[in-house]
C-alpha cells in the first residue's frame, strides 16, 4: 500500500507554483489515521482490484475527507484539529473555504483523467450528502430536540456517505454485481455511523485533538449526550442552557459522562456486529480463495474492532 505520505503528496500538476499549495502542504504535513485508506486496502485485498486503481481510490477519498473538515472546522468554528490550529485559525476562513475547494477540484480532474466516470459521479452524490447531512445538523443544533434517529439520519449523511463511497467503489471498481455494490456501500454507510458515535463520545475527551465539548458549545445534542439525558433527566435543564454558551465548567460527573459514554460504546457494538455479518456475506460471495477470504475476513473484524477502541 502506498504509505501517508505518497497518499496525498504532489498535489501541483498543472497548477505548479500556486500560492495554495504554500497552506495545503503545510496542512497536510500533519496527517489524520488514514481510516479511509486503510478500509479501501483491505476492500482492495478481498475484490482484487490493482494496485494503481487502489491508489486512485484512496486518494480522492482523503483528499475529499480533508477538504470536508477543512470546511466543518469553517463551519464550526473549531479551534483544533489533530492536535494543531485549524487551517482556518492558521490562515482565514476565506483562505481556509479556497483551499478546500482547490482540494475538491483536484479529485475532479484526477478522476477524469483516470476515465473513472462512474466513480467521480459517485463521489460527487457522497459529497453531496456530506453537504445535506452539515445542513441537517444545523437544523438540529437550531432546535436542540433531537431523536437518535435524526442523529443517526445526519451521521449516515456526514460520516457514512464518504465511508460507503470508499467500499461500494472498490466493488464497483472489480464490476462486482449491483447487489453486491450495494452491500459494500451499506457496510460502509454502518462504519460511518458506528465512527460518528465513537466521535461523539471523544467530543468529551481532553485528549482528542480537537475542541473539548463542542457539540454542546455549538448547540448540538450528540449521541453521547442523549444517552447523558436519558440517563439522568435531572440534568435536562441545565444542559440546554450550556448549548451555545461557552460552557467551561460541566454540571456532570465523571461517572455520569462514564456511564453515558459507555451506553453509546453498547449501541456500537450492536452495529458493529452487523457490520461483521455483511462483511461475511461479501467475503463469501467472492470467487477467490478460501484462504483469501478467511485472511480478508480477520483483517477487516480486527479494524471493526479497533474502532470502538480510538482515542482521537
Ligand atoms: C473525523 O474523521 C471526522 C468524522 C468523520 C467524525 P477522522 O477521525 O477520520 O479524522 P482524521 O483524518 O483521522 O483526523
Ligand atoms: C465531521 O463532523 C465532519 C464531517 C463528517 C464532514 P464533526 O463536526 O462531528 O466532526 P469533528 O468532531 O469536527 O471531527
Ligand atoms: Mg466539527
Ligand atoms: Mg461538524
Amino acid at each position: 500500500m502506498h504509505n501517508t505520505q505518497q497518499t496525498l503528496s504532489d498535489l501541483h500538476g498543472r497548477s505548479y507554483g500556486y500560492k495554495v499549495h504554500d497552506i495545503l502542504n503545510n496542512h497536510l504535513s500533519t496527517p489524520g489515521k488514514m481510516i479511509r485508506p486503510k478500509l479501501i486496502q483491505l476492500f482492495a485485498q478481498l475484490f482484487h482490484i490493482e494496485q494503481e486503481k487502489q491508489y486512485l481510490i484512496s486518494r480522492s477519498a482523503e483528499l475529499i475527507h480533508t477538504a470536508s473538515l477543512i470546511h466543518d472546522d469553517v463551519v464550526d468554528e473549531a479551534d483544533l484539529r489533530r492536535g494543531e490550529r485549524t487551517l482556518h485559525k492558521k490562515t482565514s476562513n476565506s483562505l481556509a473555504v479556497l483551499a478546500g475547494d482547490f482540494l475538491l477540484a483536484r479529485v475532479i480532474s484526477e478522476l477524469v483523467a483516470a476515465g473513472e466516470f462512474d466513480i467521480l459521479k459517485t463521489i460527487s452524490e457522497a459529497l453531496e450528502d456530506i453537504v445535506e447531512g452539515e445542513f441537517l445538523q444545523d437544523q438540529l443544533k437550531k432546535n436542540g430536540t433531537n431523536s437518535k434517529d435524526e442523529l443517526i439520519e445526519v451521521s449516515k449523511k456526514k460520516t457514512g456517505a464518504l465511508l460507503a463511497w470508499c467500499c461500494s467503489s472498490v466493488a464497483r471498481i472489480s464490476k462486482a454485481p449491483e447487489e453486491i455494490v450495494q452491500k459494500c456501500h451499506l457496510f460502509g454507510e454502518k462504519i460511518g455511523v458506528a465512527f460518528q458515535m465513537i466521535d461523539d463520545n471523544l467530543d468529551f475527551s481532553e485528549t482528542s485533538g480537537k475542541d473539548q465539548n463542542k457539540d454542546l458549545k455549538d448547540g448540538l445534542i450528540n449521541f453521547t449526550t442523549l444517552n447523558l439525558l436519558k440517563n439522568y433527566p435531572e440534568l435536562f435543564y441545565i444542559v440546554h442552557q450550556m448549548r451555545g454558551t461557552t460552557c467551561e465548567s460541566i454540571p456532570w460527573s465523571e461517572t455520569q459522562i462514564k456511564t453515558a459514554q459507555d451506553e453509546t460504546k453498547n449501541e456500537v457494538d450492536i452495529i458493529l456486529h452487523e457490520t461483521k455479518k455483511l462483511f461475511s456475506e461479501i467475503a463469501e460471495s467472492q470467487t477467490t480463495s478460501n484462504e483469501n477470504i478467511i485472511n480478508s475476513t480477520l483483517q477487516v473484524f480486527a479494524f471493526i474492532d479497533q474502532m470502538k477502541e480510538r482515542s482521537k
